[in-house]
């Protein structure tokens, strides 16, 4: 028998329902924020304003410009699952807008104190609707003058729910969520004019205007949210495969920050977190950003509806791929396009993308669903278009125009050159290192071997040997060529690569590398690896003296590749001092 008798079943008041559903959508002031823009996005806003007093939390106040809604929806509107956005299941597995479960307006109401003002566009009453909520039920409503479109006002947040508000944090805590939700929706929808004002100020403001230029409102969206040294220095990404497209801006590898928050992603003009994403970034940048390091990336994912699930998470942060190996493989390839193919013309064999095993695309087939905003349109993605600021044009002037003067050497390590009026300082390591990476990369010359005129008699010793073992089918395809004679080896023939120092310790340093560092890697990761090592221990070293002959030929060699700038491993290869920064440091 029960101690205290058999406990009753009540059905709750609908208010409890929405304070429970709103535990679940509507966590902080954020929440609301991002609730009311996707709203206004959905109803066709061009114009959003956002107002908030308080970190959000006395006051948050969205106002838009999109179609609105007469009387009758407006009291809808506020019943929970009301929606004008999915009608059948079958809606479900198509979502083209940002809401579709008819319950962030309900939820908020539950918990807030809120006020809705709507008039529908070409309207013929001259007056808006303002509807005022308590405990999530209509309380009153009234007509009052306002513009067509709707605006939102949501006072008190969580006065009502003690136990929410204390989980609060400070007012500029706060703020900088909101900022944070504004700054990334005003990248993926930058055809949209933003205004967000915190405590009367304005914080962040964008102009719009995607209709008239796509790529230039983007850019001023990207100057806006992460200032114009990021903007001044995107590379155009692009990759449109049958019913995948990836489009977007990556940063120089030279422009990067200390985490990835410069880094968003949205599918289907969806941000999402997405750590598969941020590592295919990672994988497609390793060879030219140094650890630690990351380059700002707006990348926009289109994808056909049917392969991505977005219905993971109420707050829809997440999603799911059916095939994220596809999805990785291919933001990876763009990523690395957009850094390698942006100075080769035709005729020059691409670099980045020839592992990825996928089909040209062509317009017309495109098997995608897009929302229905230009921004979503693949056919819209325009062809690349070189962007002004090429390093190799923009930071040094054509070598023909003003042919290098080499100074001299300085340290055994450093090149002093100049190039017209301007002084070049090259880390001769880092820049051979680029050189030879990039000539054993592309998969003609990984073929390629040169024969040894007198084979090399080497005695490896057992660990090295057993190096070699493990390592001898990726070494051999690499182009190394050897017979062992027990535990004698005759290294006949070895990659195509120039070498200053002896063969033999150039082989038995690739070895000892391999040794230390190989093991447990996957065989793309090794044969990346056996690459990056190679190209180190084959370029000349700190110490080395050149000839002027061999520093001019590395120099030329340097600047004729697109990714100069760095070596293999992202360390940068090449300095200038130009006239203003030596007048900079003699104060003159
Ligand atoms: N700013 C707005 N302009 C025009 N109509 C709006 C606006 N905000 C809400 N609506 C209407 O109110 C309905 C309910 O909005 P609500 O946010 O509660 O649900 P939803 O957007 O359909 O789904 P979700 O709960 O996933 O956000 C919407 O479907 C839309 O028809
Ligand atoms: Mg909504």
């Amino acid at each position: 028998m029960l101690k205290f008798g058999m406990p009753r079943i009540e059905l709750l008041d609908q208010n409890l329902i929405n304070q429970i559903a709103a535990g679940e959508v509507i966590e902080r002031p954020v929440s609301v924020v991002k609730e009311l823009v996707e709203n206004a996005l959905d109803a066709g806003a061009t114009r959003i304003t956002i107002e908030i007093a308080d970190g959000g939390k006395q006051l948050i106040k969205v106002s838009d410009n999109g179609c609105g809604m007469d009387a009758e929806d407006l009291a809808k509107c506020v019943v929970r699952h009301a929606t004008s956005k999915i009608k059948t299941p079958e809606d479900l597995f198509r979502i083209t807008t940002m809401g579709f479960r008819g319950e962030a307006l309900p939820s908020i109401a539950s918990v807030s104190n809120m006020r809705i003002i709507s008039k529908p566009q070409g309207s013929a009453q001259p007056y808006a609707c303002c509807l005022h909520l308590q405990d999530s039920a209509v309380d009153r409503s009234e007509k009052v003058s306002a513009p067509e479109g709707t605006t939102v006002i949501v006072q008190d947040l969580f006065a009502s729910v003690p136990a929410r508000l204390k989980f609060l944090k400070s007012a500029e805590t706060e703020k900088s969520h909101i900022r944070d939700y504004l700054g990334k929706l005003m990248l993926s929808r930058a055809d949209v004019a933003y205004t967000f004002i915190s405590d009367g100020e304005t914080a962040l403001a964008t102009q719009g205007g995607l209709a008239i230029d796509p790529e230039l409102a983007l850019r001023n969206a990207i100057g806006a949210v992460y200032g114009s040294r990021a903007a001044k220095s995107l590379r155009k990404v692009n990759l449109v495969l049958q019913d995948f497209a990836v489009s977007g801006y990556v940063s120089d590898p030279a422009v990067v920050t200390g985490s990835r928050s410069g880094q968003v992603f949205f599918v289907n003009n969806r941000y999402i977190i997405s750590p598969l994403l941020n590592k295919a970034v990672d994988a497609a940048v390793s060879d030219l950003v140094y650890g630690g390091k990351y380059p700002y990336a707006v990348l926009f994912i289109r994808i056909a509806y049917e392969q991505v699930d977005v219905n993971v998470h109420p707050a829809k942060r997440e999603v799911r791929f059916a095939e994220s190996n596809k999805v990785f493989e291919a933001v990876r390839a763009a990523v690395r396009q957009a850094y390698h193919s942006y100075q080769e013309p035709q005729g020059r064999a691409e670099t980045g993308t020839a592992n990825l095993e996928t089909t040209p695309y062509s317009a017309p087939e495109l098997n995608l669903r897009y929302a229905p905003s230009p921004a979503a349109n693949a056919a819209n993605i325009p062809e690349y278009d070189p962007m002004p600021i090429q390093p190799s044009a923009a930071v040094f002037p054509a070598s023909n125009a003003h042919p290098l003067r080499i100074l001299g050497q300085a340290n055994r390590l450093f090149i002093i050159a100049l190039d017209g009026e301007d002084l070049l300082l090259i880390d001769q390591h880092a820049a051979h290192e680029r050189i030879i990476y990039e000539r054993l990369k592309t998969a003609e010359r990984r073929r390629d071997k040169q024969l040894l005129l007198v084979p090399q008699n080497i005695e490896l010793g057992q660990n090295l040997n057993k190096v070699l073992q493990e390592n001898a089918e990726t070494l051999r395809q690499f182009g190394f060529e050897w017979q062992d004679f027990d535990g004698t080896l005759l290294l006949r023939a070895i990659p195509l690569v120039e070498l200053k120092n002896p063969v033999e310790q150039f082989f038995r340093e690739t070895l000892e590398d391999l040794s230390e560092a190989a093991g447990g890697r996957s065989l793309p990761e090794r044969e990346d690896y056996l690459l990056y090592t190679m190209a180190c221990k084959a370029a000349v070293k700190d110490g080395d003296i050149l000839t002027m002959t061999e520093m001019q030929k590395l120099i030329a060699d340097l600047l004729a590749l697109p990714n100069y700038q760095t070596c293999p491993h992202g360390r940068p290869t090449i300095t200038y001092l130009g006239r203003d920064e030596l007048a900079r440091r003699f104060k003159r």
